[in-house]
């Protein structure tokens, strides 16, 4: 399996392109299920998440092809979808246990085709992550949906109705699914407690090309009226959040300056008050956001998981790899998955100071250097938390289980060595 090798030390200073975000990228290649016509997007990430979600599609009958092209002064993929001769309305386990986001597919077969069977996914490494508010919203759009050896079947002989869904929780996949689901029911459907992320404002805006009628964009409550058909649609990938609030860490953990072309300063609100409290630098322009972390001593915050547009718990181990060396103590609190602080006891090998306070706090007390480790994670953040520690740590730190940063940092090793980060990836064959 490959690895990544990190030697400490390197102040990273230049610009980072950065790349349309894998969590909204994944439920609009979904969303062109929908449709027999052609849905275009750009500025797609080339992440295995990506291809691995396509191949379930394909596996499925929709036709899938792809261009590299030029976008916003760097290149990404534009994928071209049809779902024209859709043949297959099962999403096998051997799919869905590699990539949970594979539920993007039950709201849209389940619309278009009237069934769907589905793998349950089962936990993963940060949570038991279970997927009732998708099924009980589809439920009550008239669906019925039995669980038989493993895999959830869901039927619409008369195709779903509107109706008025309140989520117990403002999850982010059940709001997606039902936005695509609600699209093409019969009648209007209500949403209350929407999540309201970027990704999903992302959505609607495709799926509004695409002929639906959603309002309510950006806020708690959207209201779908449904329509028979949905038409083809060009779309752009909005700018990956988490990468860029990823990378601004980066620069604020070697005193850096980074200037992160194309992300959007309005949807990292929070992460960027944050870096300013704990005396970081930061500067935004039209088009990027410019981190300063060159000359200061940070200072430990506090901070909080939640819904957007509070703290995004996928920025949440990142910034504790930046507390780990800031001036006094930080606490972090988890709100939103049960298990995600596995990156905990491996910043702690390289010579952190962090407690856990039962499931959901942890204190971070600075220290004055990390040292460089064999480390490995769980998770796609906690992963990138930990070539943050090693861009820092006295020594080499080695970085197993790359194909959880394969999933979603695009070009990873590429883009900090760009900005002088003294990093390589050992192939399994080296
Ligand atoms: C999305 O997961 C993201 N994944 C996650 O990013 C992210 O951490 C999460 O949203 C929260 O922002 C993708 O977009 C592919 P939720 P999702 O449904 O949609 C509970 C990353 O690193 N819940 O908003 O699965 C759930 O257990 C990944 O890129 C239910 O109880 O998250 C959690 O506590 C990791 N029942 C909360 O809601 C349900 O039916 C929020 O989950 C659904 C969710």
């Amino acid at each position: 399996m490959d690895k990544i090798k990190v030697i400490g030390g390197n102040t990273l200073e230049g610009k980072i392109y950065i790349s349309g975000a894998k969590n909204a990228a994944l439920p609009l290649i979904c969303a062109s299920l929908l449709t027999e016509k052609e849905v275009i997007l750009k500025n797609v990430p080339k992440l295995s998440d990506i291809t691995f979600l396509n191949s379930l599609l394909e596996f499925m009958g929709l036709k899938v092809s792809k261009k590299e092209e030029e976008y916003k002064g760097t290149l990404a993929d534009t994928f071209v979808y049809k779902a024209d001769e859709i043949k297959e309305l099962i999403a096998p386990y051997d799919f869905v246990r590699k990539m949970r986001a594979s539920y993007y597919v039950l709201g849209p077969l389940l619309a278009r085709f009237k069934h769907v069977e589905f793998s349950l996914p089962g936990g993963c490494a940060i949570g038991a992550r279970p997927i009732d508010i998708h099924l009980s919203s589809l439920e009550q759009m008239g669906a019925t949906i039995e669980i038989k050896n493993g895999y959830v079947v869901a039927d619409a002989p008369n195709g779903l109705k509107g109706a008025n869904i309140i989520f117990s929780k403002a999850s982010v996949g059940a709001t997606c699914n039902i936005l695509m689901a609600a699209s093409l029911a019969q009648g209007v459907t209500k949403i209350e407690n929407a999540a309201k992320e970027p990704e999903i404002t992302d959505l609607i805006d495709l799926l509004n090309k695409m002929g639906a009628k959603i309002t309510g964009r950006g806020t708690s409550v959207l209201t779908i009226e449904g329509v028979s058909n949905l038409y083809g649609a060009v779309h752009e990938v909005v700018a990956d959040r988490i990468e860029a609030g990823s990378y601004a860490i980066a620069a604020a953990i070697t005193k850096g300056r980074i200037e992160l072309i194309n992300a959007n300063a309005e949807h990292l609100q929070q992460p960027l008050r944050i870096l300013e409290k704990m005396g970081i630098g930061i500067e935004t322009t039209n088009n990027s956001i410019i981190v300063d972390g060159r000359n200061r001593t940070f200072t430990g915050a506090d901070i909080y998981t939640d819904y957007y547009p509070g703290f995004p718990t996928d920025l949440q181990a990142q910034f504790m790899a930046l507390m780990t060396v800031a001036e006094g103590a930080s606490l972090v609190t988890e709100s939103i998955w049960e298990n995600r602080f596995m990156h905990v006891p491996e910043l702690c090998r390289m010579g952190a100071n962090i407690n856990i306070h039962g499931r959901a706090s942890a204190i971070v007390r600075g220290v004055n250097k990390l040292s460089g480790a064999p480390v490995m994670a769980t998770d796609l953040r906690a992963s990138f938390a930990l070539i943050l520690a090693g861009l820092i740590a006295e020594g080499e730190t080695i970085v197993n289980r790359v194909y959880h940063l394969d999933r979603g940092y695009e070009k990873l090793e590429e883009k900090l060595k760009a900005v002088g980060a003294n990093i390589e990836r050992i192939k399994e064959s080296d």
